[in-house]
């Protein structure tokens, strides 16, 4: 058994899955407070007195129960019901999985609904419920493109990392420092783009990848601006309260960037059109829904999700690098190079990667509304839910639950080497268990098997290339943490070679990485 396995839920083995077990009925904790008044008291309280995880902390605590009734932001005006019972750990969330017991239609952004002028007018696929008919044929027509895609997988992403790597070196040359964020949104867009196109997004009238990451961010911005918090020190509370939360932003100020990107995927995307045309969607429905496939789906989650593994990998500390970069350089030297058969066979990898999807899963928030009554089981009580009840949960919590990882709270590399691979049911960022896979039946995300592939890529990419950096003896991290930081420890290095009379100099590796060379005085 490996040191990071802990045996989950060993005191309530069958209420894992079953829901049968002998729990006690209890009743629902929490309540919804005054009409109006209650929701924007949460919804304040959620993103500016408390901040999310504290929100769902304390009322864990004043409850006692990882399930309870809250409101859910936005709330007024934006939403009409914003009553939810809550599911805080990891055997009550997977309800939301269960689709012959909760309705997934129109809720993929919780209690409210973007208007569809967003996605021309459909309802498209991410937003159907399985028991609708356009659900199952869209998600298999989606199935079907990415399995014909999937030898473009791996060498298309690594020419877009390739691209990556060379901006953020240019760009550290140029201006003295890299955002990764910024290119890494533009890296996703010219993967997604070439994926689903036959041409590149400059060969259309989408100028450069980065113009094509941007329309896609201001058209994501309008429809989730209700969950989102800026943060501005220079915009009070109320102000972005009033801004963001409370009305819809108006869909006629990026209706022109959706059309952009909507005639680029039209004219460059033919042949998914012509598949989908054969399979009788119309030629425009087909493109919406590839538009937001391209856009919400695949661009959004990988904006979200790559910043927050490489922060993860980044800040995991010296020997867990050491022992990534030993394994990768192994493996793909005996492979002869990162390719599918490789990546198979890095298990400190894989598992560094499912740690940073257990840890941070990049879509935080599920709902579904019950569509009979139905009983939830904790790992302590049991509670019956109505139907028509919406329910809400929160995976940081589930995939955090102490009762199943020890050390929640902790990026453990290889939590889920060996025997440590028993927990990956207990990951559920694929909107599914890691271990299920996605169908026309379930909501669970049909790129679920790539996003993992693409994952392991990147921090074998970037580990490939940390060779070079060990060879300077530099801490790998300052590249991940940003360049600044790189610059910053560099001149703390040097000042105190310098007071120390190490006689430091600067030089440049590869041209454009300063680094600090000492010569210290044989005594020394
Ligand atoms: C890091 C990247 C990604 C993440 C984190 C992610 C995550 C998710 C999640 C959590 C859901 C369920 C949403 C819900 O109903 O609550 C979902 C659904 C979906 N995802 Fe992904 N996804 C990613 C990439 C992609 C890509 C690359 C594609 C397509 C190429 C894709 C296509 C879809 C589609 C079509 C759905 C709706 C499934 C359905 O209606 O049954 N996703 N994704």
């Amino acid at each position: 058994m490996s040191s990071s396995f802990y045996s989950p839920v060993n005191h309530h083995p069958s209420s894992d899955d079953s829901q049968s077990s002998k729990l006690p009925l209890q009743n629902i904790p929490g309540n919804y407070g005054l009409p109006f008044l209650g929701p924007i008291k949460d919804r304040l309280a959620y993103f500016y007195k408390q901040g999310q995880d504290e929100f769902f902390r304390t009322r864990i605590q004043k409850y006692q129960s990882t399930v309870f009734r809250t409101n859910m932001p936005p709330g007024p005006f934006m939403a009409s019901n914003p009553k939810v019972i809550a599911v805080l750990d990891a055997i009550s969330f997977p309800i939301l999985f269960d689709t012959s017991k909760v309705e997934k239609k129109n809720v993929l952004d919780g209690t409210y609904m973007p208007s569809t002028s967003f996605t021309g007018g459909y309802r498209v696929c991410a937003f159907l419920d399985p028991s609708e008919p356009d659900h199952a044929i869209l998600k298999s027509f989606f199935l079907s493109i990415l399995a014909a895609r999937h030898n473009k997988f791996i060498p298309l992403f690594r020419s877009c990392m390739s691209e990556l790597f060379t901006n953020i070196e240019n760009d550290i040359s140029n201006k003295g420092k890299a955002d990764f964020n910024t290119l890494n949104d533009s890296m996703s867009f010219d993967f997604v783009f070439q994926l689903f196109c036959n041409s590149k997004p400059t060969d259309t009238k989408i100028r450069s990848v980065s113009d094509g990451a941007k329309l896609f961010t201001k058209w994501l911005f309008f429809q989730l601006a209700p969950l989102i918090t800026l943060g501005l020190p220079a915009v009070p509370n109320f102000l972005e309260d009033l801004l963001l939360h409370t009305f819809p932003l108006p869909q006629f100020l990026v209706k022109s960037d959706y059309k952009k990107l909507y005639d680029a995927f039209y004219v460059s995307a033919s042949s998914i059109l012509d598949e989908a045309e054969k399979i009788g969607i119309k030629r425009d429905e087909a493109c919406h829904n590839l538009v937001f496939l391209a856009g919400f789906n695949a661009f959004g989650g990988m904006k979200a999700w790559f910043p927050a593994l490489i922060k993860w990998v980044g800040t995991a500390g010296e020997s867990l690098h050491r022992r990534l970069a030993d394994e990768i350089r192994t493996v793909v030297k005996s492979e002869g190079g990162v390719t599918l058969s490789a990546l198979n066979k890095m298990s400190l990898t894989k598992s560094v990667v499912y740690e940073a999807l257990r840890i941070e899963p990049p879509v935080p928030y599920q709902y579904g509304k019950a569509k009979q009554d139905v009983v939830v089981h904790s790992h302590d009580a049991a509670f019956q839910i109505k139907k028509g009840d919406m329910i809400f949960g929160y995976q940081p919590f589930a995939t955090k639950d102490p009762k199943v990882f020890k050390n929640p709270e902790e990026f453990v590399g290889d939590r889920f080497v060996g025997e440590g691979e028993k927990l990956l049911k207990y990951v559920y960022w694929s909107n599914g268990r890691e271990l299920d896979d996605p169908t026309v039946e379930n909501k669970q995300c049909p790129a679920k098997e790539l996003v993992v592939l693409l994952s392991r890529v990147m921090v074998t990419e970037f580990f490939l290339r940390y060779d070079t950096f060990t060879v300077e003896g530099h801490a790998f991290w300052h590249l991940f943490m940003g360049f600044n930081s790189y610059f910053a420890n560099t001149y703390l290095m040097f000042c105190r070679a310098q007071q120390r009379g190490w006689d430091p100099k600067v030089v440049h590796f590869m041209g454009f990485f300063p680094y600090v060379k000492i010569q210290k005085p044989k005594a020394q």
